[in-house]
This record gives C-alpha cells, structure tokens and sequence, in this order.
C-alpha cells in the first residue's frame, strides 16, 4: 500500500553505508538514488529523514514523525492490516517531541547516535569497549515495569482468566512461607505470546497443598500482579519496537552477532532482542530487507564491555546579584490593535478551536507578537512560526504580509491538520508547514516568533534565531518545564553563568516563575523569577550583538505568561 503512494529518494551517501543496498525490499518501490546537493530547498532545511506532500505543501521531519507518518498512510491504504495498532493506545507511541519526552529522545536521537558511533567504531582492533550510557539507559527502562493504560482491568482479567490454569500448572510456583505472603509472590508475563497475557509464573520455592495454593491465590490482590515488558511500550508492539530493533540489529552486525558479552550487561534489551527474533512477521521483513542473523564478519572474539557512568557536577552555591531587570515597552507602543473585522473569519482564532471564553484574550495576545512582527518584516522576508499549535499567529502573519513567506514549525499532528484546514480554506499561497521538532529545522530565515513555546522550546527557538542573526519576537511560557537539553544549557547568558548560578539553581527559579496565576499569593515572586528568566535570555541575545527589548504584552490580564521579548540583530 505504500509502495502505491510514495515515491522514495534514497540519499545515495547514506544508503550505500548502511542495510539497503543489498536488500530485496527495495525491488517494487518507486525509489530514485539522489544526491544531498540535489535535494529541494524545502527538504534541506530539515533533518533526515523527511516525508514531502507537495501539494499540501507538508513536510515532516525526524525519524519518529516521518515513520509515523509511513504508518498512518499504510493504515489508510489498507484499515484491514491494522498498522496503526503500532501507534499504541491513542496513537501516542513516540507523539510527543524528544524535548518533551525523554523517551522519545532516547528512541530517535540518543540511542541512534549511541550506537552508529559505537559501530562506526573499528571495534575489531578494541578488545574493551564502554558500553554507551544511552544503551544502558534502554536497559534500565526495559528492567522497571511498563506504564500500561487500563493495567487495573488488564490484571484483573489475567486474574480471572488465569485462575483455574494458575491453581492446576505445574509451573506455577507460589512462594509461601509459614503464612501466606502475598508480597512475596513475584508474577510475570514473559512469554512469547504473551500480548494477551495468556502466560503467567511466580517465583517458586517448595510444592504446596492444593488448599494452601487456593488460599494464597484468594489473596493475590491486583497490586500484587507486575507487568514486565513484553515489547518496549508494554504488552504490545508499537513503533517504537521497531525503530529500536534496527538500531540493535546494527549494533550486533557490528559485534558479529556476538552477544554473550552484550548479554550479561543488558539481560534485558537481549531477551526483548530473541523476543523479536522469534516472531514470524519480523523474521520475514528481516528476510526482505537483507538482516541477515547470520555471523558473516571475522575476528571480534574477545570483546568485552565496560560500563562508564554518567555524572553531572552540581554547584550548590548560588549568588545573585547585581542583576538588573530591565523592562522595555512594545515598539508599537500602545498601538497594538488590529481590526478584526478586516481579516476573513479563517485567520480569527475562533476558527482555531480556541474555547469562546478564551478567544477575547487570544487575539490581545495575537496582536501584540503580530504587530511587532509586521513591524519589523520586509518584504521577502522568510518569517517562522515556531510551535504554531493550530496556526493562529501563523496565519494572521501570513494574511497580514502576502509578500513574506511564512514557515509553520509544530510537532503535533491535530494542530497541524487544524492549520492546514485553515489555510487552504484561506487559500494561503505563501505558508509552508513542517511538522517536526522545532530543532529538525535548519533553514534560512529572517524573523523568529513564537508564542508560548513551552519551556526550553522558548530557548531552543531563541538559539535558531541567533545561529540564523534573524529577528525574534517570542512569548515564553512553562518556566516550570525549562529542562536542559543536549543542545541548551542553564543559565543562557555569561552574566548569569558569572553570578555562580547553577543549573540546578536555575530550575528553581523556573519553578518560581511559574506561580504567575493572578490573584494568587506567590504572584509577585512568580512575576519577579519570570523577569528574571527572560532576563537571562535578553543577555544571552545581547552578548550575541543584538539590541533586545523585554516588554509585558497589553493588556497584562490576556495571559499570565505575558512577558515579550524582541530582538534585532545590530
Ligand atoms: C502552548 S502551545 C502554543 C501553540 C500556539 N503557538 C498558540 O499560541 O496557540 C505550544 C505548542 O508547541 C508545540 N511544541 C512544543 N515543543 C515543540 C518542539 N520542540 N517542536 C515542535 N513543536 C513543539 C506543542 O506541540 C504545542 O502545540
């Protein structure tokens, strides 16, 4: 069903290095070799992998939109196969972005990078190699019990289900001391089928009489029952499964299939690993894609593994001071209107599923970051939306200046479909949409905004706009969620750094800066750790050459999150 939709550009550098190039998938699909250079402008402004609809002028970018994406489209091309099982429950399986979702960013960013380092490694002349932390990382998670919507009525079934197989097999053990410990009765579900939780054991010890393991089993409470992971998300194969499993098959085609090494350090990624192996559909995709498990490299009998640890210093002392806070005013001044009444009734918010008590506020806060933006625009102009949610500054931009072009940046797949309605109902010729993570973009631009960008968002939009020397106007939002990544660091500038602040510090502050809610106690302090954040960031702006004003959108009330910050490269 795919192959009927899609065209797919293999990038000729990167699909030589890796597992196409042997492999009997490809024959049937529409693919063409192409260079890096040839690719359009619109794909090289993001990271690989990039899914492109020309005629909705859509791209998504990053490993975990684009394959979701792959298996939205085969579901809709085939609703009996079931692919979008693969999504998870709600189709949520790796939704969120990796800034969001730690194990988003596992899957698609640090566990790739991990192990296409380790196999780029020439590991036959390195007898020890450090098993890398992101490795162990997937071992850990693999090792604590899954998070399983509805697990309360899923025991409860297995329960029930259970209960005659559970009192009558011979494997199930009950480990019962003088009296009935249900605390000690340790239960999984590890078999290979065991989706359906058809399997169940518990830890042994010596056989019982028939009325003791009657007794004990009356008392099995639905606590008492621990799931262990069947797939990575659970009890059920889901994407992520899938991302993860090629990824280990490079890294064990990298130690020639040698795995006793592998497996004493990470029990539990190698049981997940046979787990995959012994199911029929992925033996055969293995078969078509040209995995082979056979071990066809020589040498590397002796690898062993080491495991480094992963230590961050943490600076307990914090000074602040001579920290001044300066609060600028909007460049419109008190004009920061816009007449409604002009636009069409698509580029209102009211058409952008925003609640009707809500919507008055909306547009305060839409024509304070609009009319800063279309003063600083130039014709020409490319102008980005980052985390554009549904669209709405996005869209009255673009309505507002047919001769910018404007880019919509935003992760969630709802939002975007709510913009894509908007603007093709609005005939927008000048809006481009990627749905991606904000940092899968590298294109050129000219003018950065955003408004409520969610915590580091906030800061990864401002880093763009600084690589860029483009403009900013940015609203912050979720000072409380402001989290380091692999990228961005607390505290941005050098004057809060110099103050001796940590980042542990820092966290702190952003937890402050959060109790903005008006009319409540710590309002002040929140308003007054906000100031400060943003602060940081304007010195962060300034240090980079950029005249930066800090202002308060108008009126204050439209938001508690009101704080506005407008650069231009000097
Ligand atoms: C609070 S909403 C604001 C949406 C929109 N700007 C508005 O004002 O209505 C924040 C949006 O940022 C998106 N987002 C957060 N982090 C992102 C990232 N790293 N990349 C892309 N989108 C992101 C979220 O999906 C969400 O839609």
């Amino acid at each position: 069903c795919i192959i009927i939709i899609l065209k797919l550009f293999l990038i000729t550098s990167i699909s030589e290095k890796y597992v196409f190039q042997s492999s009997n998938i490809l024959k049937g699909l529409n693919i063409e070799y192409i260079k890096e250079s040839c690719l359009p402008c619109l794909v090289k402004n993001c990271i690989l992998p990039v899914s492109l609809d020309e005629e909705t002028c859509m791209i998504r970018s990053g490993l975990c939109g684009t394959v979701r994406h792959l298996i939205q489209s085969s579901h809709h091309n085939n609703p009996g196969e079931n692919f979008i099982d693969l999504l998870g429950f709600r189709s949520g399986s790796l939704r969120m972005c990796a800034e969001v979702s730690g194990w988003t960013k596992l899957c698609e960013v640090d566990l790739p990078d991990a192990i296409l380092n380790l196999v780029e490694m020439d590991i036959k002349e390195e007898n020890e190699i450090a098993i890398p932390v992101d490795l162990l990382k997937l071992e850990m998670h693999f090792s604590k019990p899954p998070k399983i919507h509805n697990d309360h009525k899923i025991k409860k079934r297995i329960l029930v289900e259970n209960r005659d197989e559970i009192l009558n097999s011979e494997s199930v053990k009950i480990d019962v001391n003088d009296s009935v410990d249900t605390d000690e009765l340790s239960r999984s579900i590890s078999d290979s089928d065991s989706t359906t939780g058809d399997n169940y054991g518990c830890v042994k010890s010596e056989p019982y009489t028939i009325e003791e393991i009657i007794s004990a089993f009356k008392t099995i409470a639905i606590l008492d029952v621990e799931f262990v992971h069947v797939y990575s998300e659970g009890l059920e194969m889901t994407v992520a499964d899938l991302i993860l499993f090629v990824y280990c098959y490079l890294l064990m085609k990298s130690l020639n299939f040698k795995m006793d090494a592998l497996k004493e350090h990470l029990p539990n990624i190698s049981t997940w690993l046979d787990h995959m192996l012994s199911l029929p559909r992925i033996k055969e995709s293995c078969q078509q894609c040209g995995l082979s498990w056979n071990p066809r490299l020589a040498g590397i009998n002796n690898v062993t593994f080491k495991i480094l640890s992963d230590t961050v210093p943490v600076d307990e002392n914090m000074e602040l001071h001579n920290i001044d806070i300066k609060l600028g005013k909007h460049p419109c001044n008190e004009d920061v209107g816009i007449n409604w009444n002009d636009l069409p009734l698509s580029a209102h918010p009211q058409e952008g599923a925003v609640p009707q008590k809500r919507i008055e506020r909306k547009c305060q806060q839409l024509e304070n970051l609009v009319t800063a933006v279309v003063k600083l625009a130039k014709p020409g102009n490319i102008i980005v939306d980052f985390c554009s949610g549904g669209g709405h500054l996005g869209i009255v931009i673009a309505y507002l200046l047919p001769h910018c072009k404007i880019y919509l940046i935003e992760n969630k797949e709802e939002s975007i479909d709510r913009a894509r309605t908007r603007i093709e109902s609005l005939q927008l010729r000048n809006v481009v949409i990627y749905q991606c993570n904000l940092d899968y973009f590298h294109g050129n631009f000219d003018i950065g905004v955003c408004l409520h960008a969610c915590g580091v968002a906030t800061d990864m939009v401002l880093q763009q706009c600084l690589d860029n020397n483009a403009s900013f106007v940015i609203c912050p939002c979720c000072y409380g969620s402001i989290v380091k990544t692999h990228r961005i660091y607390y505290p941005r500038s050098k004057l809060f750094t110099n103050t001796g602040m940590t980042y542990k510090d820092f966290v702190t502050l952003g937890h402050a800066a959060d109790q903005t809610e008006f009319n409540i106690a710590l309002a002040d302090q929140g308003v007054y750790c906000a100031n400060l954040v943003d602060t940081d960031r304007a010195e962060l702006a300034r240090e980079n050459h950029y005249s930066v004003s800090l202002c308060t959108l108008q009126p204050k009330s439209c938001t508690p999150k009101n704080n506005l910050l407008i650069g231009v490269p000097c």
